[in-house]
């Protein structure tokens, strides 16, 4: 199989005191509601996640007013037969409408964006696994296809997608790749300017790339705020501890040395 290129984008939650920026949550959110939605499921999430603490923490009434946007088939109505009614915030965003389109929801997690060096995953110890960065470096990834490619040759060349379509004329003598990347069956979903903002933020395709990416990060793992503030609380607690232990040793033994 071939690489993909991955950019190490820099996010706000990266290192060990990193934590969600809520602002591009919502805009992220924005993104996947205007744009994905048409095609990918984020059907782990339910819309009162959105409210919770370490999100993108909508306001009680806007995360309402959100999830009423959508219509859910309930299987206790209509005496058993099931029917369509408005969501409510206990309710989970639907599947994905478009049947080869992975469900969103912890593709952030599910996909790498480092390796290496030689297989060794030091390169993940310091720079994450890089979902987001993966995520954001594939919506950036589209590219004229390269002149080895069959014009009619399936899909969208994608320079960060390694495990999609690959003509055998970009293949070499041993079967290796010689361009990065393959074809991916996705349309390029996201263009300059596409989605409007009303906090005025850019809108340009690596704007936009990185708040869902973003979004996505907070989706599959919506507790790494906490997460975080937990292990620092601990490593003070224990840099304490050990500070009145090494003091108490010091004076129960002080006779005796
Ligand atoms: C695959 C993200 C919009 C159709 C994917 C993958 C991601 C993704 C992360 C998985 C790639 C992998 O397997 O490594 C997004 C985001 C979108 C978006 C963030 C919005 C900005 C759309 C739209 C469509 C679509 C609008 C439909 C027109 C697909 C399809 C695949 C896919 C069919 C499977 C591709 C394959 O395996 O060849 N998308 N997507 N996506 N997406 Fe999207």
């Amino acid at each position: 199989a071939g690489e993909g290129h991955v950019t190490d984008y820099a996010f706000s939650f990266e290192g060990p005191f990193g934590s969600y920026d809520t602002m591009q949550l919502q805009r992220g959110l924005q993104v996947y509601t205007e744009v994905c939605a048409s095609c990918h499921g984020l059907s782990y999430v339910a819309f009162r996640n959105l409210s919770e603490p370490g999100g993108p923490e909508l306001p009680e009434d806007q995360m309402r007013a959100y999830a009423e946007f959508y219509e859910v088939f309930d299987e206790t109505l209509a005496d058993g037969e099931g029917d369509f009614r408005t969501a409510t915030p206990a309710d989970r965003f639907p599947h994905s409408a478009l049947a080869n389109a992975p469900d969103l929801s912890l593709m952030a997690k599910a996909r790498k964006g480092f390796e290496g060096p030689y297989g060794t995953g030091l390169s993940q110890l310091f720079n994450g696994m890089g979902g987001a960065e993966y995520i954001a470096s594939l919506l950036n990834g589209y590219e004229e296809p390269p002149a080895c490619a069959p014009e009619d040759f399936e899909g969208y060349y994608n320079v960060a997608f390694a495990a999609g379509g690959f003509p055998e004329e970009c293949k070499d003598d041993h079967g290796h790749h010689t361009v990065p990347g393959s074809w991916i069956a996705m349309p390029p979903p996201i263009s300059d300017g596409q989605v409007e903002y009303i906090d005025g933020s850019p809108t340009h395709v690596e704007a936009l790339s990185h708040d869902v990416a973003a979004f996505l990060m907070w989706s599959a793992e919506p507790h790494l705020n906490a997460r975080k503030q937990a292990g620092l609380t601990g490593i003070i607690f224990l840099t304490v501890l050990a500070t009145l232990l090494y003091l108490t040793n010091k004076r129960i033994w002080a006779p005796v040395k």
